[in-house]
């Protein structure tokens, strides 16, 4: 085992570490501290219900007269009450922030956004607009509860004792990026080694076509922008290249394997050895001195999207196994009431 990812690492790629050291290069975000009660509710899975008084349109009563909504249901030999949580402050920042990013946001935690849970959304993406999409999807994603209960899962200095991290709601301004434009790129001692198409499951042809420019688009913005900035030098880079040809940073990941390696292996992108680009053809012909740029070849290579795995959702697994039933309740209250907000606001698109 190569693979020697240390805590320092992990705690180095959180977004509140790197944002500031690269804000022009990426998307405009803001970071709110996650407040212990909503860390707390987050990791309840007893409940997935939320209050419906978040509506981000102009309201600006200050009374609570829509807010407190209490869910009773009866047990075989007690009567239950489930209160709704509330968290009027941290609503209150959630919308601001929101608005100050035009309205949409996308939604993570210090590493993690919620990929695995877009399936429950009523919109099945990670945009969000009010404090109860963002739960929604957090409750329901495994990436979040890996962040908040198991961060340094992976790390070889299990001997260390575990830094202490402050948690926080990363929200980004909503962006439509193109699958085709994403990247991942590995950083190894500050060089960087490999670039694979981060949808890898798919066939572009102009990533073919343009094999060439995107690499070299990719390999200048590395050497202008980021190498030798970070904390690091072992990391792994997302960007985003635009429909202008201008490359923008997305992401920075542990040098690790928590992290996906899409087309490499983590064994031979930490061997030491240099990687052949290429499509590993066994054409040992050494690229000079370049990263290895891999990508999908043809629609034969096709393979099925990874989060596919994840979409059955934890809480109908709990249902069929009649172990907790009071969670489709809460789970259809829910979209119910993010029904009502949605036709209250007027359908817009
Ligand atoms: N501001 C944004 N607006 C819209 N979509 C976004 C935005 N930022 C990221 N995305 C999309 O969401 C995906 C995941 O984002 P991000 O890389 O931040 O998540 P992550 O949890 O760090 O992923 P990974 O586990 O692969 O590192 C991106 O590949 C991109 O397609
Ligand atoms: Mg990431």
């Amino acid at each position: 085992m190569n693979c020697s990812m240390k805590k320092e690492q992990v705690v180095n790629c959180q977004f509140s570490v790197w944002y500031p050291l690269f804000k022009k290069h990426t998307i405009k975000s803001l970071i709110l501290p996650l407040p212990q009660n909503v860390i707390d509710y987050l990791l309840d899975d007893g409940t997935l219900v939320v209050s419906g008084g978040d509506h981000n349109t102009q309201q600006t009563n200050s009374s609570d007269s829509d807010a407190e909504e209490d869910i009773q249901w009866s047990d075989d030999e007690t009567t239950t009450t489930v209160t709704a949580p509330e968290f009027p402050e941290f609503t209150s920042t959630v919308l601001e922030a929101i608005n100050v990013l035009g309205g949409r946001a996308f939604p993570k935690l210090n590493w993690s956004a919620p990929r695995d849970a877009n399936w429950i959304a009523l919109n099945s993406s990670l945009q969000c607009q009010t404090l109860s999409d963002i739960f929604l999807l957090f409750k329901s994603s495994d990436f979040i509860t890996h962040d908040l209960t198991q961060p340094f899962l992976r790390c070889s200095d299990h001997d260390t004792p575990d830094p202490v991290i402050s948690y926080e709601l990363v929200l980004r301004k909503w962006s439509e990026l193109i699958p085709g434009g994403e990247f991942r790129c590995f950083v190894k001692e500050n060089k960087l080694i490999g670039i694979s198409p981060r949808d890898y499951t798919q066939y572009y042809h102009h990533i073919s076509k343009q094999e060439e420019q995107l690499s070299q688009s990719i390999q200048e913005f590395f050497s202008q922008h980021i190498q030798y900035n970070f904390l690091d030098e072992d990391f792994v880079l997302d960007v985003y290249r635009d429909s202008w040809g201008k490359v923008w940073l997305i992401d920075i990941n542990p040098f690790g394997e928590v992290t996906d390696s899409l087309l490499f292996t983590w064994e031979e992108l930490t061997s030491g050895n240099s990687i052949s680009g290429g499509q590993q053809d066994g054409d040992v012909a050494q690229q000079q001195e370049g990263p290895a740029f891999r990508y999908t070849t043809s629609e034969v290579t096709v393979q099925p999207s990874p989060c596919l795995s994840y979409r059955i959702p934890r809480d109908f697994v709990d249902l069929s196994t009649g172990e907790d039933a009071y969670k489709l309740i809460d789970f259809l209250k829910l979209k119910k009431s993010q029904q009502e907000e949605d036709e209250e606001r007027g359908e817009q698109p």
